[in-house]
């Protein structure tokens, strides 16, 4: 059941009677007015609102599809997430009460399969279902968006180095257990924050498998990293986590930025109501969203841009081909999309090793662990993914296969009839690949089954994956109906350039040398799926094209470039040609980066926060 309702002139509602709790009744909430209000409350829209409520004179409405959760387990514990199969039945990722479960359309890169796509239904959106990995970008990363796409500096390392540190309320990690060692010289003290609202912490246990694996691709000439967060992400270091370090529990925005402000008299949360449109008066003055200060749009990368094309702001054929009144052309919307490939191989290990298959086969282990979760909040079921070594494509296969990939990258590219922001950012991309310094793959050690291949009965695995971070392929996201509850077509096109396809295929063919070399290999059967027998580049090259997936951190649908170049919002997170809407979500990300993109996303808003503020004379 859906109705719909105006809210302050400014936005147009459908209530879904079905989701849990309103937070605020709808009447009450419609009936107030405020100085802003923020679409989304997810991960960024959660921080916005936090901050600007910090001063108790400015009024601030949050509108969220999903519900609100405190304290369910499903989200809290890191295991529902992490694990591939939960033991404990009811699956997080997926699951309708909190996932939107998108789909893609039929990928040519992937032999036609479609993807699922997830995005966070619930209040702190996607870090309420995330696989919980806190890493940060490579300084050279951020730079190309203060000066590549002409930002500035506030978007450079530098300038968001303040905002990183903003959101933490850091713990060193142990002395022990680690996966790589712990240099105290190193200085990673002095990257992190320790006052900020999210709990970030580090493993306090191991797998048979974190520390060996690791060891084994050190030996074959990846190098240790006692500070990932400066600026040099490159190798093997001990990857944090946004997991509470006692409680052992996941921190997201709902926990974390919005539960300990939700008593603030002037931040009113409105849960089970999906926005569909936002309504523009056009004057003198020009395009004004009505009735507020600002309104912000933190829907997401997937959904900011649907809700600007369902107010008539996108490219003006295609809003015609809906026959969507053409507030604003602005074709950038929708356009842009960049997503990380994400494709796996998993190996059989020894009787003996531990895994997370052994919650599903050990029921005196599952129980342990329960109880060391319930009495401490450590072990496996606080325990998430160690490993996520960036490295460039030259530490893997050399500089001289490296620059025979990248001759066949420029004969695709320039194929390509490219748009100006492709030009900027193939410029920029394919310059940091030559050079060598900043990753262009992320090799993710996920030791359990189930992923690539159903695990057999009591026998633990680890899946080898890897994260492609700097796609050439660029997709889109736009509406397919002016059916504002209808889901948007998203298209990432995915290894739709013959090079990402082969990448990925030489970094499989290092997993199976690394899971082969010691001090590794000696906990190893061998490979499981795919098997042995796979072994030329065009029988890898079938297996990654149909076992590729999306990891879930789509970006740049709404970009922060300059409007000639394709661009949608400014500096300030402005959209160009509105006089008070701001984007602050993953959308705007100009291009993408080397990591999990969660940080980054923390940041942006922080720093979108501080922007509002500053231009409205917001002083807390
Ligand atoms: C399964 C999964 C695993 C991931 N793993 C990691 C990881 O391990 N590490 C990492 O760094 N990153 C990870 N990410 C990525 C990261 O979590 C997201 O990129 C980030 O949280 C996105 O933040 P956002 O604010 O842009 O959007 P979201 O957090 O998705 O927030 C958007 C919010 O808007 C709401 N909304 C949307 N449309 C409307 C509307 N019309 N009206 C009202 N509300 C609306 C949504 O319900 C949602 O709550 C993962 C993502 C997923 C989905
Ligand atoms: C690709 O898809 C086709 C059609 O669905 C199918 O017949 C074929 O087996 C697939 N190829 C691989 C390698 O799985
Ligand atoms: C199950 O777990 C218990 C407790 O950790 C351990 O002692 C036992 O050896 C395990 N059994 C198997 C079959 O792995
Ligand atoms: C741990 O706590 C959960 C949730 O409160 C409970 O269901 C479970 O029985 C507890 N398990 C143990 C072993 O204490
Ligand atoms: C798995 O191990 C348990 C206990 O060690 C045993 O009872 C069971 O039969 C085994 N299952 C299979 C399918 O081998």
């Amino acid at each position: 059941m859906k109705s719909a309702a105006a809210l302050s002139a400014a936005l147009l509602l459908s209530f879904s009677t079905t989701a849990a709790a309103v937070e605020a009744s709808a009447s009450d909430f419609a009936r107030q007015k405020f100085d802003f209000l923020v679409v989304g409350g997810g991960t960024a829209g959660l921080v916005v609102a936090a901050r600007l409520t910090e001063d108790p004179k400015i009024t601030v409405g949050i509108i969220e599809a999903g519900a609100y959760r405190p304290g369910d387990p499903l989200i809290e514990v890191p295991q529902s997430a992490v694990a591939p199969s939960n033991p404990n039945g009811k699956p997080l990722i997926g699951n309708p009460d909190y996932d939107w479960k998108f789909e893609s359309t039929p990928q040519p890169g992937l032999n036609g399969t479609s993807l699922p796509y997830s995005r966070g239904k619930v209040v702190g959106g996607s870090s309420a279902i995330n696989f919980i990995v806190w890493q940060r970008g490579a300084k050279q990363e951020y730079d190309l968006w203060s000066t590549a796409f002409g930002n500035g500096p506030r978007w450079s390392f530098a300038g968001l180095l303040p905002y990183f540190k903003k959101i933490e309320a850091w713990t060193a990690p142990p002395k022990s257990p680690l996966t790589v060692a712990v240099d105290p010289s190193a200085g990673l003290a002095g990257a992190h924050g320790t006052k900020g609202p999210l709990a970030i912490s580090y493993n306090n246990f191991q797998t048979s498998i974190e520390q060996p694996a690791a060891q084994a691709g050190i030996n074959m000439g990846l190098k240790e990293n006692f500070n990932p967060d400066l600026g040099d992400n490159f190798g093997f270091s001990n990857v944090a986590r946004s997991v509470h370090p006692t409680k052992g529990i996941r921190t997201y925005a709902g926990n974390s930025y919005y539960t300990p402000n939700a008593q603030r008299k002037n931040l009113v949360l409105l849960t089970g109501a999906e926005v569909t449109q936002v309504v523009f008066a056009t004057s003198r003055k020009g395009i004004t969203a009505t009735g507020v200060k600002e309104v912000i749009l933190s829907a997401g990368s997937i959904k900011t841009p649907q809700l600007l094309e369902l107010s008539g702001v996108g490219n003006k054929q295609l809003l015609s081909k809906y026959k969507i009144p053409v507030v604003l052309n602005l074709p950038g919307v929708g356009e842009n999309l960049q997503d990380h490939a994400f494709a796996g191989q998993d190996f059989r290990l020894k009787p003996g090793a531990v895994t997370l298959d052994n919650l599903n086969f050990n029921a005196t282990f599952k129980a342990q662990q329960q109880e060391l979760f319930n009495s401490s909040g450590k072990g496996l079921l606080s325990w998430t993914i160690p490993i996520a070594a960036p490295v460039t494509l030259q530490s893997l296969i050399g500089t001289t296969e490296t620059n025979k990939l990248v001759g066949s990258l420029t004969q695709s590219l320039n194929k390509i009839k490219q748009t100006p922001l492709q030009k900027v950012q193939y410029k920029a991309q394919l310059a940091l690949l030559k050079a060598g310094e900043v990753p262009q793959l992320n090799l993710i050690v996920y030791p359990t089954g189930n992923f690539v291949s159903a695990a057999a009965p009591n026998t633990s695995y680890v899946t080898m994956t890897i994260m492609e971070v700097h796609p050439y392929s660029r997709g889109s996201v736009h509406i397919g109906s002016a059916q504002p509850l209808a889901a948007p077509i998203i298209n990432p096109d995915l290894l739709s350039i013959p090079y990402e396809a082969q990448i990925l295929v030489k970094a499989q063919q290092f997993s199976e040398r690394w899971m082969a070399s010691q001090p590794v290999g000696k906990l190893v059967v061998g490979p499981n799926a795919p098997s042995a027998a796979v072994i030329s580049d065009a029988e890898w090259e079938s297996f990654v094209r149909t076992h590729t997936q999306t990891i879930n951190h789509p970006i740049g649908t709404t970009a922060m470039a300059p409007r000639a170049m394709g661009g949608v919002v400014d500096p300030q997170l402005k959209v160009y040609g509105l006089q008070n809407v701001r984007i602050v979500d993953a959308g705007i990300f100009p291009l993408t980066i080397s990591v999990p993109i969660q940080q980054t996303v923390y940041a942006v808003a922080e720093l979108g926060a501080d922007l509002i503020k500053e231009t409205w004379g917001i002083k807390a």
